[in-house]
């Protein structure tokens, strides 16, 4: 309801009221006038406390007239009631409205009041009822009516058990306030929706097929609930799945991309892709997202399906059928090995260490190399460790780092057609340093055993790598000492402090 149509309710009780008000000001006149008029036309005298009735004239009136003034009377009397209870009514309800109005200013109030208010209502009628009806006829005694009779209490309870029931679970509900109206509940046996409004008897939840869900407190207070409130940063994952043929990295940059850019979903906090099963027919994955509008659920994760379809066409990444997909290993001769061994040879050329080989040798160093791909952070060779492999790298980049202290010093990054491992290699010695691939990285693996006759036949080519070595030999010299030399500053600034703190020289 909007502010100006609460005013207007607040000013339309208020003119009830004071219409009624003016209406109980103008009754006694109006009894005046009633009572004069039978005395002057008919000459009969109503006594105002008893309601007995004569004449002007000393004699006793007959039964029917007596009788008809009689009910006459009553029913003024009855209207009065009316008038004064319509007066309690116009009263309260514009206090409530006043109330409603100043509490909105300042804050949303939500739906949690709303038991509270009718409770309030209901006893100030209550009480303004006796009030009204002991001053009319203080003679009938109306409280033994609740107090004295044990059997209408009984049946009354008994009568009144689930609707009870469901007040006391409503106002526990509403102490609790475990959800507020716009909050999407999921409700165990019963359904998702929204909450529209929270009463003393039950809750209203709109489905998302647009249906009314009546729900009563006394068994909403025995389910579980799942509330994903409206001003909060909800979670929803969406599941699909790729082929193990498709590059797990680009899955999930693709995806993550695709999936930031759906509205409704949160720019505050990243898309997390990840995988969730290595499956009969490929890999299952799950993208978990954060919505702004927790209402719009199913929409997103639709949409957020289609723009997947979308990025998949675009970056030649493949759903994987949910159907077993029978593979018949081809003989190794059949699989494009020629287009394989091209490959190699062309990757191997341009490596500058190579270029003193020819042609006949570049493709025996192809023909026994083989391909490995890594995942972004992968270590391909460990620092410290023994090594009888050099790589040459085909797609990605790696960094060569150092340990310094608990963290790592990078020392270098290489590109594709660059080469490392080949210290180990030649020299025997264990791995200088730890090479990480920095994204997803395919290398040629060459083995010791494959270099060997080359080597022996190209003395060109041994000078070419260790000229290679040698420099970065220096460099792994440099960016240790580098390391040694700050840990060995940070000892001596702490020496010192020590010293400074203790007075010492
Ligand atoms: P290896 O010692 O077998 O294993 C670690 C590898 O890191 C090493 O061979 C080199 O190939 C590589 N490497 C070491 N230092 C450097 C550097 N300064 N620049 C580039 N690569 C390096």
């Amino acid at each position: 309801m909007s502010r100006t149509d609460r005013n207007r309710k607040v000013g339309s009780f208020l003119a009830f009221a004071a219409v009624i008000a003016l209406l109980l000001l103008l009754f006694p006149a109006v009894e005046e006038w009633v009572r004069a008029y039978l005395k002057d036309s008919f000459g009969l005298i109503v006594d105002g406390d008893s309601g007995a009735v004569s004449t002007t004239s000393g004699a006793t009136p007959d039964k029917i007239t007596t009788t008809t003034t009689q009910i006459f009377f009553y029913l003024l009397l009855i209207l009065k009631i009316i008038l004064w209870m319509a007066l309690v009514v116009g009263l309260v309800r514009f206090f409530r409205q006043l109330i409603t109005r100043t509490l909105y200013r300042n804050s949303s109030p939500g739906e949690i009041s709303s038991i509270v208010k009718t409770i309030l209502s209901v006893i100030i009628y209550i009480v303004s009822f006796f009030i009204v009806f002991q001053s009319f006829f203080p003679n009938v005694q109306l409280a033994p009516l609740f107090t004295g009779s044990t059997i209408i209490g009984i049946v009354v309870g008994l009568a009144l058990q689930d609707t009870l029931g469901n007040l006391f679970a409503g106002l526990a509900i509403q102490a609790d306030q475990p959800f507020q109206v716009g909050d999407v509940v999921t409700i165990s046996t019963r359904g998702v929706g929204v909450v529209e409004a929270v009463s003393w008897r039950g809750v209203k939840i709109r489905t998302f097929n647009n249906r009314l869900l009546m729900i009563s407190n006394s068994v909403l207070g025995k389910e579980t609930i799942e509330v994903a409130p409206r001003d909060n940063l909800n979670a929803r994952a969406v599941w699909f799945n790729s082929l193990y043929s498709n590059s797990p990295a680009r899955t999930i940059q693709a995806v993550r991309d695709a999936v930031r850019q759906v509205e409704n979903v949160s720019p505050k906090i990243r898309p997390v892709v990840r995988i969730r099963n290595l499956g009969d027919n490929g890999i299952d994955w799950e993208v978990k997202y954060w919505l702004e509008d927790y209402t719009k659920q199913n929409d997103t994760d639709a949409l957020i399906r289609l723009r997947i379809w979308y990025v998949f066409q675009r970056e030649g990444i493949d759903f994987a059928f949910p159907t077993r997909t029978v593979h018949i290993e081809p003989k190794a001769d059949d699989i494009g090995h020629d287009e394989v061994l091209n490959m190699a040879v062309e990757r191997l050329n341009n490596v500058s260490i190579f270029t003193p080989l020819s042609g006949e040798e570049i493709e025996r160093l192809a023909n026994a190399s083989t391909s490995r791909v890594y995942a972004p952070g992968e270590a391909i060779v460990r620092m410290g460790r023994e090594g009888n492999s050099m790589f040459v790298i085909i797609r990605g980049s790696v960094r060569v780092q150092i340990p310094d202290g608990e963290a790592f010093r990078m020392i270098n990054e290489l590109r594709e057609n660059d080469f490392f491992g080949e210290m180990s290699l030649l020299t025997g010695e264990p791995r200088s340093a730890s090479v990480i691939a920095a994204e997803e990285t395919e290398v040629l693996q060459i083995k010791k055993e494959a270099l060997k006759p080359i080597i022996e036949d190209n003395p060109a080519l041994i000078e070419a790598i260790s000229e290679m070595v040698d420099e970065r030999k220096v460099l792994l010299k440099i960016k240790a000492d580098e390391a040694a030399s700050e840990t060995e500053k940070d000892r001596v600034g702490v020496m010192s402090s020590i010293k400074k703190f203790f007075g010492l020289k």
